[in-house]
């Protein structure tokens, strides 16, 4: 019998044919059912991370393969000081994120949703043309995080010949700005992309104080982590004014989103899509399943995340 592995997140098809030739697979969230359990390696997601509880019923645990970038629900002190190694999905996904972030300000910008609305409900012949929208040409944009994927950002956004500024806690070698205090750059950018890691270090770093510097024809995107805005600032800014638009991947208690912006007209909502087409999860689910294979081979990983290299 080969040996367990626990799957606490969904699988693809692929995923599941290469993983069921060297495992077991055990797929529950309930601890209680691991009692006894020679388990040493788990896959999970960015979303539903490994619980205290499950860690605590894992006496063998070695490694935790993250089907995702993000990991801050991995408690990766706890790993480290277990010796556990945590594995994520770099890279792999950069282009598809960065797509999405480009898909919601375009959005935002040309009022997609209000024109195609216009256009299918007859708002069109009724009424005539509507309202103009605004150009994404020529915009001053922020990028707060200018890591992998904020630097797959800036490239793409190229084509609109866009000024990029940027903020993170350190200078990196990229060919743009470094604006050292975020809110003297959303009082500089006409649109702000958020595309931090979550957890601690990052909550609330969109606070009412920067969506106010954004100002009344400021757009932010968040494809980062719902925690990293101040969901309640931005409520408020949006309904009075303060802020102009948002296009919004990410929220703080997923999948529910504020009521409060799902009846706004100036805001984009999408289901934590970023990295959600067939191409990208496929690649996503390669990276993390190569990870378990090579730990199972060998003991080594292919990308850890930086806490457990
Ligand atoms: P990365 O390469 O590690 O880049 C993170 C960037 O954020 C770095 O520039 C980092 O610079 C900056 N940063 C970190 N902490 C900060 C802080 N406290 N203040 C200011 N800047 C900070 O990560 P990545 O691969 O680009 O991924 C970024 C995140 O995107 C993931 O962790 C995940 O949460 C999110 N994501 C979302 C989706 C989606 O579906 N919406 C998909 C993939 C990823 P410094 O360390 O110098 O500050
Ligand atoms: C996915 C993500 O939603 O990689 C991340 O950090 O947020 C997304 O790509 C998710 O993690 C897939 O499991």
């Amino acid at each position: 019998m080969p040996e367990p592995l626990l799957v606490l997140c969904g699988l693809t098809d692929a995923m599941r044919a290469r993983l069921s030739d060297r495992f077991t697979l055990i797929e529950t969230r309930d601890p209680a059912k691991l009692a006894g359990q020679p388990v040493r390696q788990v896959l999970t997601d960015g979303h539903i991370g490994v619980s205290a509880e499950i860690m605590a019923a894992l006496p063998d645990l070695q490694m935790v393969s993250c089907y995702g970038v993000g990991y801050d629900n991995i408690d990766t002190g706890a790993c480290v000081a277990r010796g556990v190694v945590a594995t994520h999905t770099p890279d792999v996904l950069n282009a598809e994120v960065a797509t999405t972030a480009i898909l919601l300000l375009m959005a935002c910008y040309r009022e997609l949703l209000r024109d195609e609305a216009w256009a299918r409900s007859g708002d069109w012949e009724r009424q005539g043309n509507a309202p103009l929208t605004r150009s994404v040409d020529h915009q001053t944009i922020g990028i707060l995080g200018m890591g992998r994927i904020g630097q797959e950002i800036a490239r793409k956004l190229a084509p609109w010949s866009p000024t990029v500024l940027y903020h993170s806690r350190t200078p990196k070698d990229v060919p743009f700005e470094h604006v050292p205090d975020l809110v003297e750059m959303a009082q500089r950018s006409d649109a702000l992309i958020v595309i931090t890691p979550g957890g601690a270090a990052t909550l609330g770093l969109v606070s009412a104080e920067v969506l106010a510097a954004l100002g009344p024809q400021g757009t932010l995107i968040n494809v980062a982590r719902g925690s990293v805005v101040d969901e309640v600032a931005l409520v408020a800014a949006l309904s009075g004014g303060t802020l102009g638009w948002a296009g919004l991947d990410v929220f703080v208690d997923e999948p529910r989103i504020p009521d409060a912006l799902k009846a706004m007209s100036n805001v984009v909502l999408l289901p934590h899509a970023g990295s959600a087409t067939v191409e990208t999860r496929h690649a996503m689910g390669m990276l993390a399943v190569d990870n378990l294979l090579q730990f199972q081979e060998d003991g080594t990983v292919k990308t850890p995340v930086p806490e457990c290299q």
